[in-house]
């Protein structure tokens, strides 16, 4: 990915804190965005393991799960067909339709040497602990006979290693994700693979 900063910090407007759009609204805007089913797959991915992650692990309500899982959902809206401006015009998309600040500051943080946004709160961590990931575990997902069935967390560490595996993941962002949280890289793949693996 190259580098688009943003230049600012502050996103959105705190009178929307908590205004969300439909699901429906955000898969159709995905639909006319990313012609891409693949790129549309991983937002899908993002987006379940990011929802699944605040309900189990913070014990979210259902409004700040929903905050979850369209930040996941929409984070990478923008990359196809806009690959010189990407975060910039989903960003200000979202601020036009006056979607709550949490959620645009979430997207804006996704890769903060890329677009220049420290991630704030564990929303913000987390997209960019799953993104990478989450991308790098599919594509092993793809390469097995068995795709998801019976993949283990040891293979995908293993797969990190090497270099060559998946070379456009950066594992500098990676190592740099997981040193913001405090749960173990391990731990993380396990998730993403229990709640990815059925997401179509
Ligand atoms: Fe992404």
């Amino acid at each position: 990915m190259s580098i688009h900063l943003l230049g600012r910090n502050t996103f959105g407007d705190v009178a929307n804190t908590g205004n969300l759009m439909p699901i429906e609204e955000a898969h159709q805007l995905l639909n006319e965005w990313v012609p891409n089913d693949r790129l549309r797959l991983h937002m899908k991915q993002v987006a379940a393991v990011m929802k699944a992650w605040a309900i189990e692990k913070e014990q979210a309500d259902e409004l700040t799960a929903r905050k979850w899982e369209l930040a996941g959902l929409l984070h990478d809206a923008d990359w196809e067909k806009y690959p010189d401006d990407h975060c910039r015009v989903i960003v200000e998309e979202l601020e036009r339709r006056n979607i709550d600040p949490e959620v645009i500051h979430c997207i804006a943080s996704h890769g903060p040497q890329y677009f220049g946004v420290e991630p704030n709160n564990i929303m913000d961590k987390m997209i960019y602990v799953f993104d990478e990931l989450s991308g790098f575990i599919h594509a092993s997902a793809l390469i097995r006979p068995t795709k998801y069935d019976g993949m283990d967390v040891k293979s995908i560490l293993k797969k990190l290693k090497t270099p060559s595996f998946a070379a456009q993941v950066n594992r500098d962002d990676i190592t740099d994700a997981i040193a913001r949280i405090n749960t173990p890289l391990e731990d993380i793949i396990q998730f993403i693979i229990d709640h990815q693996k059925d997401v179509q």
